[in-house]
Protein backbone atom coordinates (compact mmCIF):
# COMPACT_ATOMS: atom_id res chain seq x y z
CA UNK A 1 0.00 0.00 0.00
CA UNK A 2 2.68 2.75 0.81
CA UNK A 3 5.30 3.69 -1.57
CA UNK A 4 8.82 2.52 -2.38
CA UNK A 5 10.13 5.95 -1.68
CA UNK A 6 8.39 6.32 1.81
CA UNK A 7 9.84 3.12 3.04
CA UNK A 8 13.35 4.25 1.78
CA UNK A 9 13.59 6.95 4.42
CA UNK A 10 15.78 6.65 7.31
CA UNK A 11 14.65 7.70 10.91
CA UNK A 12 17.10 9.93 12.82
CA UNK A 13 18.78 8.90 15.35
CA UNK A 14 18.95 12.38 16.56
CA UNK A 15 15.12 12.46 16.98
CA UNK A 16 15.45 8.78 18.80
CA UNK A 17 17.53 10.47 21.53
CA UNK A 18 15.58 13.10 22.03
CA UNK A 19 12.41 11.14 22.99
CA UNK A 20 14.58 9.21 25.06
CA UNK A 21 15.61 12.60 26.85
CA UNK A 22 11.77 13.67 27.65
CA UNK A 23 11.79 10.13 29.54
CA UNK A 24 14.25 11.35 31.38
CA UNK A 25 12.84 14.41 31.96
CA UNK A 26 9.33 12.98 32.67
CA UNK A 27 11.26 11.05 35.56
CA UNK A 28 12.66 14.74 37.02
CA UNK A 29 15.97 14.24 35.30
CA UNK A 30 17.48 17.02 34.30
CA UNK A 31 19.17 16.61 30.48
CA UNK A 32 22.09 18.47 28.88
CA UNK A 33 21.06 19.18 25.42
CA UNK A 34 23.51 19.28 22.49
CA UNK A 35 21.21 17.61 19.99
CA UNK A 36 18.74 19.96 18.50
CA UNK A 37 19.61 22.41 16.10
CA UNK A 38 17.40 24.93 16.56
CA UNK A 39 18.07 28.32 18.55
CA UNK A 40 16.88 27.79 22.71
CA UNK A 41 16.32 31.75 22.12
CA UNK A 42 11.93 32.58 21.59
CA UNK A 43 11.39 34.47 18.78
CA UNK A 44 12.49 38.38 18.97
CA UNK A 45 9.68 40.50 20.75
CA UNK A 46 8.38 42.51 17.90
CA UNK A 47 8.21 40.08 15.72
CA UNK A 48 5.37 38.16 18.31
CA UNK A 49 3.88 40.83 18.75
CA UNK A 50 3.48 41.63 14.75
CA UNK A 51 2.45 38.32 14.36
CA UNK A 52 -0.16 39.05 17.06
CA UNK A 53 -1.64 42.24 15.28
CA UNK A 54 -1.78 40.24 12.00
CA UNK A 55 -4.33 38.19 13.50
CA UNK A 56 -5.95 40.71 14.96
CA UNK A 57 -6.12 42.70 11.88
CA UNK A 58 -7.46 39.44 10.18
CA UNK A 59 -4.21 38.45 7.99
CA UNK A 60 -5.86 35.22 7.75
CA UNK A 61 -6.39 34.77 4.12
CA UNK A 62 -4.31 32.90 1.50
CA UNK A 63 -1.66 35.35 -0.02
CA UNK A 64 -0.13 35.31 -3.51
CA UNK A 65 2.35 32.43 -3.94
CA UNK A 66 4.91 34.40 -4.51
CA UNK A 67 4.73 35.66 -0.75
CA UNK A 68 3.93 39.38 0.35
CA UNK A 69 5.14 42.18 -1.83
CA UNK A 70 6.58 44.06 1.43
CA UNK A 71 8.19 40.91 2.86
CA UNK A 72 9.82 40.10 -0.62
CA UNK A 73 10.86 43.63 -0.99
CA UNK A 74 12.20 43.71 2.56
CA UNK A 75 14.75 40.78 1.74
CA UNK A 76 15.40 43.06 -1.41
CA UNK A 77 16.39 45.65 1.13
CA UNK A 78 18.36 42.86 2.87
CA UNK A 79 20.57 41.88 0.05
CA UNK A 80 21.17 45.10 -0.39
CA UNK A 81 22.52 46.33 2.46
CA UNK A 82 25.03 43.13 1.57
CA UNK A 83 25.78 45.55 -1.61
CA UNK A 84 23.70 43.20 -3.60
CA UNK A 85 20.85 43.58 -6.53
CA UNK A 86 18.31 41.26 -6.22
CA UNK A 87 15.18 42.15 -7.55
CA UNK A 88 12.13 41.00 -5.88
CA UNK A 89 10.87 38.56 -8.82
CA UNK A 90 13.62 36.51 -8.16
CA UNK A 91 12.53 36.24 -4.34
CA UNK A 92 9.90 34.09 -3.19
CA UNK A 93 8.86 33.32 0.15
CA UNK A 94 8.48 29.30 0.96
CA UNK A 95 7.26 27.67 3.80
CA UNK A 96 10.56 27.15 5.47
CA UNK A 97 13.95 26.54 3.47
CA UNK A 98 12.29 23.07 4.18
CA UNK A 99 9.30 24.15 2.05
CA UNK A 100 11.76 25.67 -0.80
CA UNK A 101 13.44 22.60 -1.03
CA UNK A 102 10.20 20.50 -1.61
CA UNK A 103 9.65 23.11 -4.86
CA UNK A 104 13.00 23.35 -6.06
CA UNK A 105 13.92 19.59 -5.66
CA UNK A 106 10.13 20.05 -8.55
CA UNK A 107 11.57 21.97 -10.15
CA UNK A 108 15.30 20.55 -11.09
CA UNK A 109 15.16 16.97 -10.51
CA UNK A 110 13.16 14.33 -12.70
CA UNK A 111 13.51 10.78 -12.48
CA UNK A 112 16.35 9.20 -12.67
CA UNK A 113 18.29 12.49 -12.20
CA UNK A 114 21.18 12.52 -10.02
CA UNK A 115 22.10 15.46 -7.76
CA UNK A 116 25.79 15.85 -5.72
CA UNK A 117 25.20 16.38 -1.96
CA UNK A 118 28.33 16.44 0.65
CA UNK A 119 28.57 13.86 3.15
CA UNK A 120 28.85 14.94 5.86
CA UNK A 121 25.96 16.80 5.64
CA UNK A 122 21.80 18.13 6.65
CA UNK A 123 20.21 14.70 6.16
CA UNK A 124 16.86 15.48 4.58
CA UNK A 125 18.45 16.88 1.26
CA UNK A 126 18.17 13.56 -0.40
CA UNK A 127 14.76 12.79 0.63
CA UNK A 128 14.20 15.70 -0.92
CA UNK A 129 15.50 14.44 -4.33
CA UNK A 130 13.99 10.94 -3.77
CA UNK A 131 10.27 12.29 -3.70
CA UNK A 132 10.93 13.76 -7.10
CA UNK A 133 12.34 10.02 -8.12
CA UNK A 134 15.91 11.38 -8.09
CA UNK A 135 19.29 10.16 -6.65
CA UNK A 136 21.61 11.33 -4.50
CA UNK A 137 25.35 10.90 -4.85
CA UNK A 138 27.73 11.88 -1.86
CA UNK A 139 30.95 13.80 -2.14
CA UNK A 140 33.12 12.78 0.89
CA UNK A 141 34.56 15.67 2.66
CA UNK A 142 37.19 14.63 4.54
CA UNK A 143 38.55 15.84 8.00
CA UNK A 144 41.60 16.09 6.97
CA UNK A 145 40.97 18.72 4.14
CA UNK A 146 38.81 20.74 6.76
CA UNK A 147 35.80 19.36 5.27
CA UNK A 148 36.05 21.36 2.21
CA UNK A 149 34.81 20.89 -1.21
CA UNK A 150 37.07 21.01 -4.24
CA UNK A 151 36.03 21.51 -7.87
CA UNK A 152 37.97 18.45 -8.31
CA UNK A 153 35.87 16.57 -6.25
CA UNK A 154 32.99 18.12 -8.32
CA UNK A 155 34.96 17.05 -11.35
CA UNK A 156 35.54 13.51 -10.40
CA UNK A 157 31.65 12.94 -8.84
CA UNK A 158 30.06 14.25 -11.86
CA UNK A 159 28.20 11.54 -14.15
CA UNK A 160 25.81 11.55 -16.85
CA UNK A 161 22.94 11.28 -14.49
CA UNK A 162 24.31 14.68 -12.60
CA UNK A 163 22.20 17.64 -12.94
CA UNK A 164 23.61 19.71 -10.17
CA UNK A 165 24.97 20.03 -7.21
CA UNK A 166 23.92 21.04 -3.64
CA UNK A 167 25.93 23.15 -1.17
CA UNK A 168 25.78 25.06 2.22
CA UNK A 169 27.10 27.50 3.56
CA UNK A 170 27.81 27.83 6.74
CA UNK A 171 27.17 24.32 6.56
CA UNK A 172 25.24 21.55 8.61
CA UNK A 173 27.16 20.27 10.69
CA UNK A 174 30.37 21.24 10.44
CA UNK A 175 29.91 24.95 10.25
CA UNK A 176 32.22 25.12 7.74
CA UNK A 177 32.18 28.09 4.72
CA UNK A 178 32.37 27.91 1.16
CA UNK A 179 35.31 29.83 -0.30
CA UNK A 180 33.72 32.47 -2.44
CA UNK A 181 36.63 31.60 -5.02
CA UNK A 182 35.61 27.73 -4.92
CA UNK A 183 32.34 28.44 -5.45
CA UNK A 184 32.73 30.25 -8.11
CA UNK A 185 34.44 27.87 -10.09
CA UNK A 186 32.32 25.16 -8.84
CA UNK A 187 28.84 27.43 -10.74
CA UNK A 188 31.05 28.05 -14.12
CA UNK A 189 32.01 24.23 -13.99
CA UNK A 190 28.75 23.39 -13.01
CA UNK A 191 27.03 25.78 -15.75
CA UNK A 192 29.04 24.58 -18.41
CA UNK A 193 27.15 21.36 -18.49
CA UNK A 194 24.25 23.47 -18.03
CA UNK A 195 23.87 21.86 -14.69
CA UNK A 196 22.40 24.41 -11.30
CA UNK A 197 23.99 24.76 -8.35
CA UNK A 198 21.59 25.09 -5.13
CA UNK A 199 23.13 27.06 -1.96
CA UNK A 200 21.80 26.68 1.10
CA UNK A 201 21.97 29.37 3.01
CA UNK A 202 20.16 29.06 6.19
CA UNK A 203 22.24 29.95 8.72
CA UNK A 204 23.52 32.82 6.81
CA UNK A 205 23.89 35.48 9.91
CA UNK A 206 25.39 33.56 12.40
CA UNK A 207 28.73 33.91 11.99
CA UNK A 208 31.87 33.80 14.50
CA UNK A 209 34.27 37.09 15.31
CA UNK A 210 32.07 39.46 13.27
CA UNK A 211 33.36 37.80 9.78
CA UNK A 212 31.84 39.35 7.10
CA UNK A 213 29.16 37.58 5.38
CA UNK A 214 28.06 37.93 1.92
CA UNK A 215 25.60 35.71 -0.34
CA UNK A 216 26.60 33.43 -2.63
CA UNK A 217 24.73 35.39 -5.49
CA UNK A 218 27.35 37.85 -5.27
CA UNK A 219 29.39 35.53 -7.17
CA UNK A 220 26.35 34.23 -9.86
CA UNK A 221 22.95 35.34 -9.78
CA UNK A 222 22.63 31.37 -11.29
CA UNK A 223 22.51 30.06 -8.27
CA UNK A 224 19.39 28.88 -6.84
CA UNK A 225 19.80 30.44 -3.16
CA UNK A 226 17.58 28.98 -0.03
CA UNK A 227 17.53 31.45 3.35
CA UNK A 228 15.20 30.89 6.12
CA UNK A 229 13.54 32.71 8.85
CA UNK A 230 14.23 29.77 11.33
CA UNK A 231 18.02 30.05 12.27
CA UNK A 232 19.38 33.79 12.42
CA UNK A 233 15.91 35.15 12.36
CA UNK A 234 14.64 33.05 15.29
CA UNK A 235 11.54 31.64 13.78
CA UNK A 236 11.43 28.02 13.50
CA UNK A 237 8.21 27.34 14.25
CA UNK A 238 6.76 30.03 12.50
CA UNK A 239 7.87 27.62 8.86
CA UNK A 240 8.97 30.78 6.97
CA UNK A 241 11.88 30.87 4.47
CA UNK A 242 12.50 32.38 1.07
CA UNK A 243 14.29 31.43 -2.28
CA UNK A 244 16.16 33.13 -4.44
CA UNK A 245 15.96 32.26 -8.41
CA UNK A 246 17.21 32.94 -11.54
CA UNK A 247 15.19 35.18 -13.55
CA UNK A 248 14.28 32.76 -15.54
CA UNK A 249 13.22 30.09 -13.43
CA UNK A 250 10.44 32.42 -11.64
CA UNK A 251 7.02 31.35 -13.44
CA UNK A 252 7.70 27.62 -13.01
CA UNK A 253 8.44 27.71 -9.68
CA UNK A 254 5.72 29.64 -9.28
CA UNK A 255 2.93 27.37 -10.70
CA UNK A 256 4.89 24.69 -8.84
CA UNK A 257 3.74 26.69 -5.63
CA UNK A 258 0.58 27.97 -6.48
CA UNK A 259 -0.37 23.87 -7.33
CA UNK A 260 1.76 22.50 -4.26
CA UNK A 261 1.53 24.77 -1.33
CA UNK A 262 -1.12 27.87 -2.65
CA UNK A 263 1.16 30.49 -0.35
CA UNK A 264 3.16 30.59 2.89
CA UNK A 265 1.40 31.29 5.99
CA UNK A 266 0.11 34.68 5.94
CA UNK A 267 0.52 35.09 9.63
CA UNK A 268 4.36 34.26 9.68
CA UNK A 269 4.69 36.75 6.66
CA UNK A 270 3.22 39.87 8.51
CA UNK A 271 4.96 38.76 11.60
CA UNK A 272 8.27 38.33 9.27
CA UNK A 273 8.18 41.82 8.40
CA UNK A 274 8.76 42.96 11.59
CA UNK A 275 12.31 40.50 11.41
CA UNK A 276 14.05 43.83 9.81
CA UNK A 277 13.81 46.28 12.08
CA UNK A 278 16.19 47.73 13.57
CA UNK A 279 15.40 46.57 16.85
CA UNK A 280 14.77 43.04 15.71
CA UNK A 281 17.43 42.88 14.03
CA UNK A 282 19.91 44.06 17.16
CA UNK A 283 17.79 41.34 18.77
CA UNK A 284 19.46 39.03 16.25
CA UNK A 285 22.61 40.25 16.28
CA UNK A 286 23.15 39.77 19.76
CA UNK A 287 22.54 36.60 20.09
CA UNK A 288 23.98 35.31 16.79
CA UNK A 289 27.29 37.23 19.51
CA UNK A 290 25.75 34.71 22.11
CA UNK A 291 26.73 31.73 20.10
CA UNK A 292 29.88 32.31 19.43
CA UNK A 293 30.52 33.23 22.89
CA UNK A 294 29.12 29.64 23.52
CA UNK A 295 31.10 27.94 20.38
CA UNK A 296 34.21 29.25 22.04
CA UNK A 297 33.33 27.74 25.77
CA UNK A 298 32.33 24.40 24.54
CA UNK A 299 35.12 24.03 22.25
CA UNK A 300 37.24 25.20 24.51
CA UNK A 301 35.89 22.73 27.26
CA UNK A 302 36.04 19.63 24.34
CA UNK A 303 39.65 20.39 23.49
CA UNK A 304 40.66 19.84 27.18
CA UNK A 305 38.42 16.48 27.62
CA UNK A 306 40.60 15.16 25.17
CA UNK A 307 38.69 15.69 21.78
CA UNK A 308 39.87 16.79 19.05
CA UNK A 309 37.63 19.44 16.79
CA UNK A 310 39.51 19.29 13.07
CA UNK A 311 37.83 22.67 11.92
CA UNK A 312 36.97 25.35 14.36
CA UNK A 313 33.40 26.44 12.60
CA UNK A 314 33.20 29.27 10.83
CA UNK A 315 29.39 29.77 11.44
CA UNK A 316 25.91 28.13 11.86
CA UNK A 317 25.49 26.86 15.76
CA UNK A 318 27.13 23.18 15.61
CA UNK A 319 31.04 21.81 16.71
CA UNK A 320 31.85 18.59 14.77
CA UNK A 321 33.84 16.54 17.26
CA UNK A 322 36.20 13.31 16.53
CA UNK A 323 35.01 11.22 19.19
CA UNK A 324 37.96 8.81 17.77
CA UNK A 325 40.27 8.41 21.03
CA UNK A 326 37.50 7.25 23.20
CA UNK A 327 37.69 3.96 21.06
CA UNK A 328 34.04 4.00 21.27
CA UNK A 329 31.79 4.32 18.03
CA UNK A 330 30.45 7.63 17.37
CA UNK A 331 26.93 5.72 17.83
CA UNK A 332 27.46 3.88 20.69
CA UNK A 333 29.12 7.05 22.41
CA UNK A 334 25.89 9.23 22.38
CA UNK A 335 23.56 6.33 23.51
CA UNK A 336 25.87 5.41 26.69
CA UNK A 337 26.32 9.35 27.38
CA UNK A 338 22.21 9.77 27.21
CA UNK A 339 22.03 6.62 29.06
CA UNK A 340 24.22 7.28 31.79
CA UNK A 341 25.13 10.75 32.20
CA UNK A 342 21.89 12.47 30.59
CA UNK A 343 24.15 14.52 27.64
CA UNK A 344 22.52 14.58 24.51
CA UNK A 345 24.53 14.89 21.23
CA UNK A 346 23.87 13.84 17.96
CA UNK A 347 25.81 10.85 16.13
CA UNK A 348 28.17 11.23 12.70
CA UNK A 349 25.99 8.97 11.44
CA UNK A 350 22.97 10.89 10.95
CA UNK A 351 24.91 13.49 8.64
CA UNK A 352 26.38 10.98 6.32
CA UNK A 353 28.26 7.44 6.13
CA UNK A 354 32.06 9.11 5.63
CA UNK A 355 34.07 8.78 8.79
CA UNK A 356 30.65 9.05 10.50
CA UNK A 357 31.36 6.09 13.33
CA UNK A 358 34.32 9.01 14.41
CA UNK A 359 32.40 12.19 14.62
CA UNK A 360 29.23 14.04 16.57
CA UNK A 361 27.73 16.72 16.45
CA UNK A 362 27.34 19.52 19.68
CA UNK A 363 24.49 22.14 18.96
CA UNK A 364 24.86 24.84 21.10
CA UNK A 365 22.04 25.78 21.18
CA UNK A 366 21.64 26.13 24.71
CA UNK A 367 22.97 28.25 27.65
CA UNK A 368 26.61 28.62 28.70
CA UNK A 369 25.70 27.12 32.81
CA UNK A 370 24.33 23.80 30.65
CA UNK A 371 27.06 23.60 28.50
CA UNK A 372 29.69 23.53 31.74
CA UNK A 373 27.01 20.87 33.36
CA UNK A 374 27.15 19.06 30.35
CA UNK A 375 31.43 19.55 29.88
CA UNK A 376 31.34 18.30 33.56
CA UNK A 377 28.95 15.07 32.54
CA UNK A 378 31.09 14.03 29.82
CA UNK A 379 34.41 14.65 31.44
CA UNK A 380 33.10 12.44 34.18
CA UNK A 381 31.89 9.52 31.32
CA UNK A 382 35.29 10.01 30.37
CA UNK A 383 36.89 8.91 33.84
CA UNK A 384 34.24 6.31 34.49
CA UNK A 385 34.84 4.65 31.22
CA UNK A 386 38.83 4.76 31.69
CA UNK A 387 39.38 6.89 29.29
CA UNK A 388 42.39 9.17 29.48
CA UNK A 389 43.01 12.60 27.58
C1 LIG B 1 21.22 22.98 6.37
C2 LIG B 1 19.76 23.07 6.62
N1 LIG B 1 18.92 23.33 5.59
C3 LIG B 1 17.59 23.43 5.77
C4 LIG B 1 17.02 23.25 7.02
C5 LIG B 1 15.51 23.38 7.16
O1 LIG B 1 15.19 24.56 7.82
P1 LIG B 1 13.75 25.26 7.84
O2 LIG B 1 12.82 24.43 7.04
O3 LIG B 1 13.37 25.36 9.29
O4 LIG B 1 13.95 26.61 7.24
C6 LIG B 1 17.84 22.96 8.13
C7 LIG B 1 17.26 22.76 9.47
O5 LIG B 1 17.93 22.44 10.42
C8 LIG B 1 19.25 22.89 7.92
O6 LIG B 1 20.10 22.62 8.92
Amino acid sequence: MYSRRSSEIDPFTVMQLLHRAQEFEAQGRRVVHFEVGEPDFTTAPPIIEAGIEALRSGQTKYTAAQGIQPLREKISAYYRDQGLDVPISRIQITSGASGGLVLLAGLLLDPGDRMLITDPGYPCNKVFARLAGADTKAIALSAQRGFELMLADVESAWEAQDRGILLASPANPTGTMLAASTLSEISKWVAGRDGFVILDEIYQGLVHDDAPYTSGLAVSDDLFVLNSFSKFFGMTGWRLGWVVLPENATERFTKLAQNLVISPSSIAQNAALEAFSEESMSVHRQRASEFSRRAKQLAAGLLELGFAIPVMPAGAFYLYVDVAHTGIPSDEFCWRLIEEYQVAVTPGKDFGDFESDRFVRFAYTTDIASIDLGLERIGQALAAWGISR
